[in-house]
């Protein structure tokens, strides 16, 4: 998805040239590097009070448990169409994962998780599967009032709006940001985290950084030193991301603009289409999702797209991409949640009391709906005759008969 030029190429160049590649090392001097500037900067974007550079999606939401000082004991709810790192981040703190069902948006459902809280819950961490916004205000409204935390996973949304001056993964009381190949902005691999409280921003930024106690800033920090781990980004993928962040905006207004074209041909079909939540989230869903009423004519419609469209597009059922179905987290799904034993939240007695049972077919809601969705690749390159040809290519291919 991400674009890429010369000016990543200069960027990266003037930092090797200048020696400075580890992040905090002109920090005494009270040099403001790459990586700093680049917080502040998606910080800024992300209307977020305070943002974290760290290696890895995966690594940002190991710092939102951390931030939020969740371990064993404790549950969260995600969905069960996610990447695995949300099942991985809070085991790795001895969290306990909820798996429960998504709805029609593809994304966790309100009811859902509403169902699944006990009294050990203590997070819900909703994720914005191929940018497509949860339902964020029903979601807020149950943790304000069950008095739950929310871990906003954005990994797949970068720079999303939820409203004019919200954007996605700054709603919750932490947010985690991928900047990995498959992402809107990269730098090959890279992360973020977002917090609102200043407490919570300074035990990610400690856990992140085990040398924090040794950093200039650490005597700014408010909270006691705890032992942390290294997930540090550096300078030179820092100067990457500052480069792809100035070029977000332009890719979301094409990959809206692309929709929008494509929604425009398709709009007298009578598809049923994913529903997109927030008043302007569309801008970050690089899916368009038709929904068919059996799972075969989904399937065909997918063989189908290809040839329909001159080998131009593609499409594919969510249930096939297996490695976002829960069913598929095979360490999880079998409860081995670490290398021992002895290190595995599943056999931690304070997780003891009531584990929650996974199985292949827990969710068959949600297996369901991921079997008659097509998800259409749109990209922000296309320009508006690819577009309008995409859009005639899924109604052609809508409309054939009986995809068996
Ligand atoms: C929804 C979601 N969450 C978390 C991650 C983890 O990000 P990373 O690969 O940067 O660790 C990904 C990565 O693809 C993702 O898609």
């Amino acid at each position: 998805m991400y674009r890429h030029g010369r000016e990543e190429i200069e960027a990266v160049t003037k930092v090797l040239a200048n020696g400075q590649w580890f992040r905090y090392g002109d920090a005494a001097a009270g040099h403001l590097g790459e990586a700093a500037r680049f917080e502040r900067e998606y910080a800024e974007a992300m209307r977020s009070p305070h943002v974290g550079m760290v290696s890895s999606g995966t690594a940002a939401l190991m710092c939102c448990y951390a931030g939020l000082a969740l371990g064993p004991g404790d549950e969260v709810i995600i969905p069960g169409y996610t990447w695995i790192a949300s099942a991985l981040a809070p085991l790795h703190h001895g969290v306990i994962p909820v798996i429960v069902d998504i709805d029609e948006s593809l994304t966790l459902d309100p009811a859902a998780v509403e169902r699944a809280i006990t009294p050990r819950t203590r997070a819900i961490n909703p994720v914005h599967m191929n940018g497509l916004a949860c339902d964020m205000d029903a979601l807020r409204e149950i943790a304000s009032r069950r008095g739950l935390v929310l871990i906003e996973d954005a990994c797949q949304a970068d720079g999303g709006r939820w409203t004019g001056a919200e954007r996605l993964g700054a709603l919750g009381e932490m947010g985690a940001y991928s900047f990995n190949f498959y992402k809107m902005i990269s730098c090959g691999d890279g992360g973020a985290f977002a917090a609102r409280s200043r407490e919570h921003y300074e035990r990610a930024l400690m856990f992140h950084d085990g040398g924090c106690i040794f950093r200039p800033h650490a005597k700014e920090l408010g909270i006691e030193f705890f032992c942390g781990i290294n997930l540090r980004g550096n300078e030179i993928l820092a100067a990457i991301l500052r480069v792809q962040l100035a070029r977000l905006d332009a890719i979301l207004d094409d990959l809206h603009r692309v929709r929008r074209r494509v929604l425009a041909v398709i709009r007298s079909e009578g598809l049923e289409l994913v529903p997109l939540r927030g008043s302007d989230a569309t801008g970050t869903a690089s899916h368009l999702g038709v929904r068919f009423a059996h799972a075969d004519d989904a399937a065909g419609f997918c063989r189908s797209l290809p040839t329909l469209s001159g080998g131009t597009a593609s499409a594919h059922r969510p249930i096939d991409s297996g490695r976002h179905v829960y069913r598929n987290w095979e360490p999880v799904m079998a409860q081995r949640g670490a290398y021992a034993q002895a290190a595995d939240p599943f056999h931690h007695p304070a997780n003891a009391t009531a584990l929650p049972a996974y199985h292949p077919d827990m969710l068959p809601r949600t297996l369901d709906l991921l079997a008659r969705t097509a998800l259409i690749a749109l990209h922000p390159d296309q320009e508006d005759a690819t577009a309008d040809a995409l859009g005639a290519a899924i109604a052609a291919s809508a409309r054939q008969p009986a995809h068996a």
